[in-house]
């Protein structure tokens, strides 16, 4: 395994993914990490990383993939043999009042990506790119049933439909031009260093704060949640052995409502926090919905279990202990964010360097 190309590496799963990776005996490579670093792109997330690995093994270039030239400038610099794409405009919430950059990013960028391995790998073989995608392009269940690898993609919110339409040309290149390929659609992801616009760390950080902890309609709505590192290892196992021109659903298999969910979310962080059991149900507060709100997503992983032998191994109780307990430990990572003191950090140390 040589140079990998991770892009968004400074987010939520693209820093765990960096992390994971540097943390496998069978990963002997180089990573380079082409972040724009917008207001989800936190550095902090991998200064361990950066301690650690700097001089040799570990790269970071603060490039926007929109722009075609920023990312052809990485190609000509490093010799990239895997590229592995997470980066992304990834709350559905912003796409809402704001879809331009999700236009930009996913459907843009991915192109550019694209784009650019394919020129630059030409006939070559030994090279991946992997798309980090998600199952809210399979648009939203009812009560029963679930996502498969064969279902029709119908996204509904400007987010899901800026990720169908990057899935689209991804498998597009495999088919026209023999770009080796594969994708993973995912289900929700919960863990160290998400943003806290996503429901868990948004609930924590309300509740450490002491403020309403908002829930969208009647609260019913239903995901499947995946502890982050199980979707990391999923990715690895992909780009390893999966098959080129596939694509592999990973989730947790795990569905809650978002009300049951925030029930025990509250009680994980009463115990870590020594308070009465119920002691932050009384700041839930349900809220008007999200427009279009997708219903339930719940996701089918029977076929990477099959082939490539993937499986969870973290589960829900445990998972939300390990990420409480997270949150509460690093406070001031979260509080760096509220504050934009990390803005301030990054402009400081990445911003403004040559
Ligand atoms: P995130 O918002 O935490 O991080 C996105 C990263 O991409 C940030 O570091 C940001 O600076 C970078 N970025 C954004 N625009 C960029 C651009 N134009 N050029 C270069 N870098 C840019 O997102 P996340 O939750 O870590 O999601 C990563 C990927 O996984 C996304 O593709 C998302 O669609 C997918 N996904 C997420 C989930 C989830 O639950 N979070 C589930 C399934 C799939
Ligand atoms: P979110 O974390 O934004 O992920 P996604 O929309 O990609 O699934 O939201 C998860 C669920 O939680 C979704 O049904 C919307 C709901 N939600 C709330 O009820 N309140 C909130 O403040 C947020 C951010 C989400």
């Amino acid at each position: 395994m040589n140079n990998i190309l991770v892009t968004g590496g400074c987010g939520f799963i693209g820093s765990n993914f960096i992390h994971y990776l540097f943390n496998q005996s069978d990963f002997k490579g180089k990573i380079i990490n082409a972040d724009k670093l917008t207001y989800a792109g936190n550095p902090e997330n991998l200064k361990s990383i950066e301690k650690k690995y700097s001089d040799s093994r570990y790269f970071f270039e603060k490039i926007d993939i929109a722009k075609f030239s920023e990312i052809e400038s990485i190609f000509e610099k490093y010799e990239i043999d895997y590229i592995i794409h997470f980066a992304a405009e990834s709350h559905v919430d912003r796409s809402i009042t704001g879809p331009s950059e999700f236009i930009h990013t996913n459907i843009v960028g991915t192109f550019n990506l694209l784009e650019l391995a394919r020129k630059s790998w030409k006939d070559r073989k030994d090279v991946l790119f992997h798309h980090i995608s998600t199952d809210e392009v399979y648009g939203s269940l009812g009560d029963t049933g679930y996502f498969y690898e064969t279902t029709l993609y119908d996204p509904r919110s400007p987010y899901s439909a800026s990720k169908a339409s990057s899935d689209h040309l991804v498998m597009a290149y495999f088919h026209t031009y023999g770009l080796p390929v594969t994708i993973s659609n995912c289900s929700n992801n919960y863990g160290p260093y998400q943003f806290p616009e996503k429901l868990i760390p948004l609930m924590i950080n309300n509740m450490l704060e002491e403020k309403s902890l908002p829930v969208y309609g009647d609260g019913k709505n239903v995901r499947d949640w995946l502890y982050v590192e199980d979707h990391c290892s999923g990715i690895w196992e992909i780009v390893k052995n999966g098959k080129r021109g596939e694509t592999y659903n990973i989730g947790g298999e795990n569905e809650w409502t978002n009300v049951d969910l925030l029930n025990i979310l509250c009680e994980k962080v009463a115990v870590e926090k020594g308070k009465d059991k119920d002691y932050y149900k009384k700041l839930i507060m349900f809220v008007k919905d999200r427009a279009g709100h997708d219903r339930r997503y719940a996701i089918n992983c029977d076929k990477i279990k099959a082939e490539l032998g993937w499986k969870q191994s973290v589960n829900f109780e445990q998972g939300l202990e390990i990420t409480v307990k997270w949150y509460i430990d690093n406070l001031q990572w979260m509080k760096n964010i509220n504050s934009g003191e990390y803005r301030k950090w990054i402009e400081k140390n990445y911003l403004n360097r040559q």
